[in-house]
């Protein structure tokens, strides 16, 4: 996560508001990526990963174990033919495309794509199945000719403009499966807990002698200038009465991975 996000603004009369918030994010990570262009590892670039609670980089073994744990699960799902909206620096793509036939990676930031491009893509013959496409997560439909067996949305959900925009981009994700595909969802802010996590943010940069009252205030303020899209569980659970090919879902704290059949 970006230790910025794009500034409320009203948008203008002819300006669509979901493209201008998605223009707005791509802007906030082309400055952030533009600040990790040598990145001493190509595949560990994690320069927007910054933390919360302290908005310092998140220590990089810290790091290194979440991407192992995301890339353990997805491989679990035997991908063979990917589709990755949001690839961002390639912490997933550079270490599943190897595994697999295809790998298409889209972003909203040109940064992004440049990086994996010329540091990842230029430099690693075993990446030769990956193709990078600049477009935002709602016009994934079309894409490829021929259906995906993994979609993976990974940490990117956070920075949609709101729910019914994650509704499409999954929407299309399920259409561009083959019969038992999975779309996995990685790394999503829970909305039902979104009062806890500002409580733990607060307490853990609050001094003894703060009063509950001033605390209580500082986690208000942050609820209500929350920049980021929550989604609150129930929110899979009328997806799969919506969109009833679902074949089953599982969840976790990491993610969840929604199959076809
Ligand atoms: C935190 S990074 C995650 C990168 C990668 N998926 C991973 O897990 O390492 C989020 C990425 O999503 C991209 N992004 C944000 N909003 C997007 C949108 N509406 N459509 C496509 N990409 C988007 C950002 O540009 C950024 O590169």
């Amino acid at each position: 996560m970006p230790d910025t996000a794009p500034a409320a603004q009203a948008p203008g009369d002819d300006e669509d508001p979901m493209a201008e918030r998605v223009a707005e994010w791509a802007e906030v990570f082309d400055q952030a990526y533009a600040r990790g262009t040598g990145a001493r590892e190509a595949d560990f670039n994690i320069v927007s990963w910054n933390s919360s609670y302290t908005g310092e980089p998140l220590p990089a073994e810290e790091m290194r174990e979440w991407v192992d744990g995301t890339v353990e699960r997805i491989l679990a799902l035997r991908p063979r033919r990917v589709l990755e909206i949001g690839c961002g620096t390639g912490l997933l793509l550079s270490r599943i495309a190897p595994h697999c036939e295809s790998y298409h990676g889209t972003d909203i930031s040109s940064a992004a794509l440049d990086f994996v491009r010329t540091r990842l893509l230029a430099e690693r013959p075993d990446l030769a199945g990956v193709t990078l496409s600049h477009r935002a997560a709602d016009e994934s439909a079309g894409l490829d000719e021929e259906p995906y067996d993994v979609v993976i949305l990974n940490s990117v959900a956070q920075y949609f403009p709101d729910g019914a925009y994650l509704r499409k981009v999954l929407g299309q994700a399920l259409d561009s499966l083959t019969g038992d595909g999975a779309v996995f969802v990685g790394d999503l802010r829970n909305l039902a807990l979104l009062d806890t996590f500002h409580t733990d943010v607060e307490l853990s940069r609050a001094t003894a002698k703060l009063p509950v009252g001033r605390l209580r205030g500082r986690i208000a303020r942050r609820t209500r200038q929350e920049q980021e899209l929550l989604v609150h569980p129930a929110f899979f659970t009328t997806l799969r009465e919506d969109r009833p090919a679902i074949g089953a879902s599982t969840y976790s704290s990491a993610g969840a991975a929604t199959t076809t059949n």
